[in-house]
């Protein structure tokens, strides 16, 4: 509880693991507008010097090039910060698929480092999973304490909802066996500007095509739903959640409950960026070169966030195809 309130004292210095990605670097300007300081711990595997490269103007940032799992950087960065925002992890369907060790240990080993270095400083922590931890689960919408349907471990897509699961263990055993303030956040597409779609992304690889006038690629029969959240939102809730006592010990879902099918979702980015594209389908083995299961339904019960924090997403689906259109235009990208 001390540790706490010393958090809402504004002024303090926050160590954001993966703050060169795309929420880290979101939630680092979030976190200097309010006048606070950043140490940014990050190796740059899919983070980019240009998602922060504008924050050196607005405040203090300290940059450390490094990976998560080596523990004499973490210890050395923890012991400088106020408390710590574990975002750093190998994102994005493509990539999990094409490098699954480099996936299992950096979210694994990587959350164990930060936990025991958080425990050794006595720091709060906020760990960031995802709502691949449910799996297949048919009973939709998804409650934080229902039960989980993973897939087969020769299916390599589902190393990552079994290691975001070890690392909600651990979080959760850090806090039982030796008090550590952690909150759990379960994060479901987050999209908007500075998200890339090489990995596996799908809105910003929607309307990247669609600006070019090239034909959008849907994966599967497109009927596969998702709801997606806009980053300005989802780091809000993030910084709220730090500094709520009430959330710390919890696991939430963060994101949009507006239920979208991708073929609804490829069209609706055609019609917003007035674009000539047409919309194939691939099947799954096309597009990534082996089986791959996909989930028909995401969506989260948000009932906890909102009694907590009050959440409530703001930005409309058109306007998270908007504010992606007007980057990928600004930027080239
Ligand atoms: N974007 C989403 O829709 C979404 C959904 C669910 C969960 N998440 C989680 O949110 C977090 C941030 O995701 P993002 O979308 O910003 O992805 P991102 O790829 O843009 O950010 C991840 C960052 O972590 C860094 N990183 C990776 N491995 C590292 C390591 N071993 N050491 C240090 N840095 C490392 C990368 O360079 C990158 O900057 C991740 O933990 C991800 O699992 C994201």
């Amino acid at each position: 509880m001390g540790i706490w309130f010393n958090l809402c004292v504004m002024g303090k210095r926050f160590l954001i693991t993966g703050g060169a990605g795309f929420i880290g670097s979101h939630l680092c300007e979030s976190l200097l507008k309010r006048g606070d300081s950043i140490t940014i711990l990050d190796d740059f595997s899919t983070g980019r010097e240009q998602n922060i490269a504008h924050l050196f103007q607005r405040g203090d940032v300290q940059v450390i090039r490094d990976s998560v799992e080596n523990e004499a950087a973490v210890n050395l960065a923890m012991s400088t910060c106020d408390a710590v925002y574990h975002l750093a992890a190998a994102v994005g369907v493509q990539l999990i698929v094409e490098r699954p060790v480099l996936t299992i240990r950096s979210i694994i080993h990587g959350t164990e480092v930060v936990l025991a270095a958080a425990q050794r400083f006595g720091r709060p922590v906020l760990i960031t999973s995802s709502s691949e931890v449910y799996g297949k689960g048919a009973k939709v919408p998804f409650s934080e304490n229902d039960d989980v349907v993973l897939g087969p471990t020769r299916a390599s897509r589902w190393c990552y909802a079994y290691a975001k699961g070890i690392d909600e263990f651990l979080g959760l055993a850090y806090r039982k066996q030796f008090g550590l303030p952690n909150v759990i956040v379960r994060l479901f597409n987050t999209v908007g500007p500075r998200q890339v779609g090489m990995y596996g992304m799908v809105l910003p690889r929607f309307v990247a095509a669609a600006l070019k006038n090239a034909p959008i690629q849907v994966y599967g029969d497109g009927r596969q739903t998702r709801c997606f959240c806009h980053v300005a939102d989802v780091t809000d809730a993030l910084l709220r959640l730090m500094s709520t006592a009430a959330a710390f010990g919890q696991v939430f879902n963060l994101g949009s409950d507006e239920e979208v099918s991708i073929n609804d979702l490829a069209q609706r980015v055609v019609s917003i960026c007035g674009s000539a594209s047409r919309i194939e389908h691939l099947s799954y083995q096309e597009a990534y070169g082996q089986e791959f299961d996909d989930l028909p339904r995401r969506v989260p019960r948000l009932d906890r966030i909102r009694s907590v924090i009050g959440f409530v997403p703001r930005y409309s689906l058109d306007q998270i195809i908007r504010s992606v259109q007007d980057y990928l235009k600004q930027t080239g990208a």
